[in-house]
Parts: structure tokens; sequence; C-alpha cells
């Protein structure tokens, strides 16, 4: 089945429809094959990654995912490294960029940039994070790692916990999940850092029910999935601001006991220390997991958009 992924961009995870998502999940499965061996599906075909934030797992899962399906990578992590630091404008370097690369896969910290970068470049766009907007390449591994864990998206109670107000991958994830039925999310942060009411009224709009709360205790027995996040920050306008929200949870062993068997805790990482270490020897946490299946599903968009083909 092709849905015609070839040539377009992924800017944000509302421009596709459940249908779409759910064939990116199945080729991603497919993949699993050639993550362990290789594959020439991308032969010839060059990939370029434009970071302007820092990035692991993102950067280093995009050009594992080209490298494995027989492409080639070229790209840059430092801004100060390249013409950005002369003054260039971010369009004008994605022209230059598609002038020798087949798909540009861009981070950078401003909102509507991956937007931008999409209305000038002759070639597609993968936003691997724009601003505190979206992330919806992480949304997609978490729906993976989601469906392989629990076998199911759908009817399934959901709390995100953390830095809900610039943590880009929760609202990729939140609307994601959107498109699927019988979703209960549960808001869970300090009220400075709660989800902006932009977002959490379009996921009601949809039909997910919203709950937001200052702690996780009252719904800790319930929850399928507990996603976890960062405080981010570098998005702080001021320090002061965010020494008010620093650590102020902390995820340990003795609070996972209180879980239902099946439960499983993601977290996007990198994480610092609102999950503890002691909770990465429960088999619930599976952020190890979900970082393993980036690889998965980012040779799937790769293949998907530059040839259509997938195997
Ligand atoms: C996330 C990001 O960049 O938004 N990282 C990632 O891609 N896994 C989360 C974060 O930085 O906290």
């Amino acid at each position: 089945m092709s849905l015609g992924f070839k040539g377009r961009h992924i800017i944000s995870i509302t421009d596709l429809m459940r249908e779409e998502i759910d064939h990116i999940l199945n080729v991603s499965s497919k993949m699993e094959e050639f993550s362990e061996s290789s594959s020439e599906i991308l032969k010839g075909k060059i990939l370029a990654t434009a970071f302007f934030e820092p990035s692991t797992r993102t950067k280093l899962s995009f050009e594992s995912a080209m490298f494995k399906l027989g492409g080639h990578v070229i790209g840059f992590s430092d801004p100060q490294k390249v013409s950005v630091a002369k003054g260039e404008c971010l369009a004008d370097t994605i022209r230059t960029i598609a002038n020798y690369a087949d798909i540009i896969v861009l981070r950078h910290p401003k909102e509507g940039s991956a937007k931008l970068a999409a209305e000038v470049s002759p070639i597609p766009i993968i936003n691997a994070g724009s601003g505190q907007q979206e992330h919806p390449t992480q949304a997609l591994l978490d729906l993976y790692t989601i469906r392989s864990e629990l076998g199911r998206i759908e009817s399934l109670k959901i709390a995100m916990l953390g830095d809900l107000k610039y943590g880009r991958t929760t609202h990729s994830l939140a609307y994601a999940l959107a498109k699927y039925p019988n979703i209960e999310l549960f808001l869970v942060s300090h009220p400075m850092l709660r989800m902006q009411k932009e977002v959490s009224e379009k996921l009601k709009e949809n039909g997910v029910k919203v709950k937001e709360l200052e702690t996780i205790d009252s719904v800790i027995k319930e929850i399928d999935v507990l996603y976890v996040t960062r405080v981010q920050e570098e998005r702080f306008v001021d320090p002061a601001e965010f020494e008010k929200v620093r650590g102020t949870y902390r995820l340990d062993s003795r609070l996972i006991e209180k879980t239902k068997d099946k439960m499983i805790i993601m977290h996007p990482l990198p994480r610092l220390d609102e999950i503890q270490f002691d909770v990465d020897k429960t088999p619930k946490a599976v952020y190890f997991k979900q970082a393993k299946n980036g690889l998965l599903v980012r040779m799937a968009l790769l293949s998907l958009l530059l040839t259509d083909k997938t195997t």
C-alpha cells in the first residue's frame, strides 16, 4: 500500500491522518529486519542534518537510519561553524542545502522554523524539533513504543508529567493520541509548566478527555502510560523562573510499585533527575527501548519520503 508519502514534508503531526500514522508504524516494524543488517533502498540518496540545537538521539538515529538503508549523510550540528554565524537567514541556508541533498532534517529553536523551511525548500523537510512547538518524529516513535509494548493505541489512560508548557514532545504526542479513540489524558505539572490552553483546547475539541493535575498520586494506580519529561531550562527567558520549578517532581521505584502490572514509563530523553536511576531496573521502564525504536521509525520515514518503497 502506498499512501503517497514521496516528496512530502513532515512539519506537524497534525498534518498526518490516522491511516498514514498507522502505515508509518507498520513500515517501522518491517524495518526491524534491516536495522540488524542493511539494505540498499536509499542507495545514492543524501540526507542533510541541519541542527541548530543540541541532539543525541534524533540526529544520530536519523543518520544511522540513512546508513542502514544504503544512503549517505552530510550536515552540521554547530550553527557557529556554518554561514549562519555570518548572519545568513534560515531560508537561504535551506535553499543552499537543498542543492546538495535529497532530504533535510531540521532542528531549530524558533517556533515556525520548520514551516518556513518547508515553504522555501524544493526537497522534503523533516521537523526534528521547532522551538517549544512540535517534534513530530518523536511522537511517531512514542506511538510505535506504546503500540509494541501495550498492543494498542486506543482506549488508554495516559499521564504526561513534567514540563508540558515548553516540552514539544508532549504537544506532538498529545495531538497524535487525539487521532485514536477513547484516550484519557492526565496533564500533571507545576502550575507554571501547564500545557498551553491552545494545545489542551485543541485536544478536547478532538475528543480527548483531558484532566489537569498538580501531582500524579490520584491517578498513579489507573494509568497505562506515564510519559515523563525534563524541565526545558533552555526555553526559560528568566533563569529565576526556572529555579522555582527545578526538581519539583521525582519518580522513584517506590511510586512505581503502586502502578498497574502492565503499565509503561516513557521519557523522550535526555533525563535529568525527574526519573531516579533505581527506576531503570523495572521492566516497566521502556525509555531506552523507546530511543531504540527511533531508528526504526526514522528508517520508515526516510524510505517513504524518498522513494515510497519500503522493501
Ligand atoms: C527532546 C527534544 O529535543 O525535544 N529530545 C529528543 O529529541 N528525544 C526532549 C528534550 O530535549 O527534553
